[in-house]
């Protein structure tokens, strides 16, 4: 294993408590803020903010910590309450200078005890941002089909020009080609290769575009979950990365709408793509497909709620005309699911919706479980690109 340790890079990571005796032998000094006033002797050094509740931080705060660090004088001390944040920051930051493997520098800080879902989300999200954030600029529009106010989200390297279409809707498919082709960036190129077409899950309310897409260009493939019980050319586990171009969603389960929901995490931790798990101040049906009002309530308080504050959330539907909410936003006002709300508080709410059945539930599950062909026959794998 790599260590992303201190000492690698010339760097200790101390609480504040036991800097006394060190301050001496080392050449500088940061702290990171707000909750430690270390006496450091003759060592000054910026101050950085950073919480030690990682729910707390942007991706973004760790930009100005990575120059301070850059700039450290070694042998240096990095000071904070009780010495993880400072590991946490020296690791996600030597990961970045040794070419940005975060699988490692995660093994790395799981070794040392020092990471959770948030610090994970942080770390994975900051190497990210970092790397092939830095080069390989994110593509993005957010399209949307009328009929059953879904969204489709179109995701681009605008390096590489690979993109994946997240929901597309069958009626909007020909339109999505369409954007896809015609988007010019300021290089001055136009169009996109579309590689995949990934679903939530299996939806009640539209049949999926995935098949229309296929229909019209042979080597897209169609994904869903492995856990959706529906036929794809490739089935999605969680922790899966589906890359295009050098970028990159990861699957996270979010099982409690159905059994087969899952969310899409883009790599730098900036967007979420919840599905029907985590709506704008609202959340999907938890009274058919499997649904489980429990099951919901960890899928998005374990998994989504972990993510960073700023991270923007890009549910299904909408039935309100908005576009997006964000993580804190939902965890401080979503009526149903906010801090606060008890388990058997949401699973109450959930049972007494009272929801009509769906419109058109009948006709797009059994297309849906094909990825939206109308039947085994109609089946077309994807062809090698
Ligand atoms: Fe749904």
């Amino acid at each position: 294993m790599v260590a992303y340790d201190s000492p690698s890079y010339g760097l200790t990571s101390i609480g504040g408590a036991d800097m006394e005796g060190l301050a001496a032998a080392h050449k500088s000094l940061l702290v990171l803020a707000p909750d430690v006033e270390p006496k450091a002797g003759a060592l000054t050094g910026p101050k950085l903010p950073i919480d030690s509740d990682f729910k707390k931080n942007t991706v973004a705060m760790a930009a100005p910590i990575f120059a301070a660090l850059d700039a450290m004088a070694t042998p240096g001390l990095v000071v904070c309450k009780s010495g993880r944040r400072a590991r946490v920051v020296i690791a996600a930051w030597a990961c970045v200078r040794q070419g940005g493997d975060a699988d490692a520098a995660c093994a790395y800080l799981r070794s040392t005890n020092d990471l959770d879902a948030e610090k994970e989300h942080w770390v994975r999200g900051v190497i990210a941002a970092h790397t092939v954030g830095a080069t390989n600029p994110l593509v993005f529009r957010q399209l949307f089909e009328c009929e059953s106010n879904t969204y489709t989200y179109l995701l681009a390297d605008g390096a590489t020009r690979d993109a994946v279409l997240i929901d597309p809707v069958d009626l909007t498919a020909e339109r999505d080609l369409k954007v896809i082709d015609g988007i010019v960036t300021a290089d001055g190129k136009q169009g996109f290769k579309l590689r995949a077409g990934l679903n939530t899950h299996c939806h009640a309310d539209h049949i999926t575009g995935t098949a229309e897409l296929k229909k019209r260009l042979p080597t897209v493939r169609s994904m869903i979950s492995e856990s959706a019980g529906a036929k794809a050319d490739v089935l999605l586990k969680p922790g899966d990365k589906v890359h295009f171009g050098k970028r990159w969603v990861e699957v996270v389960a979010t099982p409690g709408h159905t059994d087969g929901c899952i969310s899409f995490v883009l790599d730098d931790r900036s967007m979420v793509f919840t599905g029907d798990a985590l709506l704008i101040g609202a959340c999907g049906r938890t009274d058919f497909q499997q649904g489980s009002a429990a099951k919901l309530f960890e899928s998005v308080r374990s998994r989504l709620f972990t993510l960073p504050p700023d991270c923007v959330v890009y549910p299904a539907h909408d039935y309100n005309g908005r576009p997006c909410s964000t993580v804190l936003g939902e965890r401080m006002t979503n009526p149903r699911l906010r801090d606060g709300i008890t388990e058997a508080e949401f699973v109450k709410i959930m049972a007494e919706l009272n929801l009509p059945y769906p419109k058109k539930l009948d006709a797009s599950l059994p297309a849906n479980i094909l990825c939206g062909f109308p039947d085994e026959t109609a089946w077309m794998p994807a062809k090698a690109d």
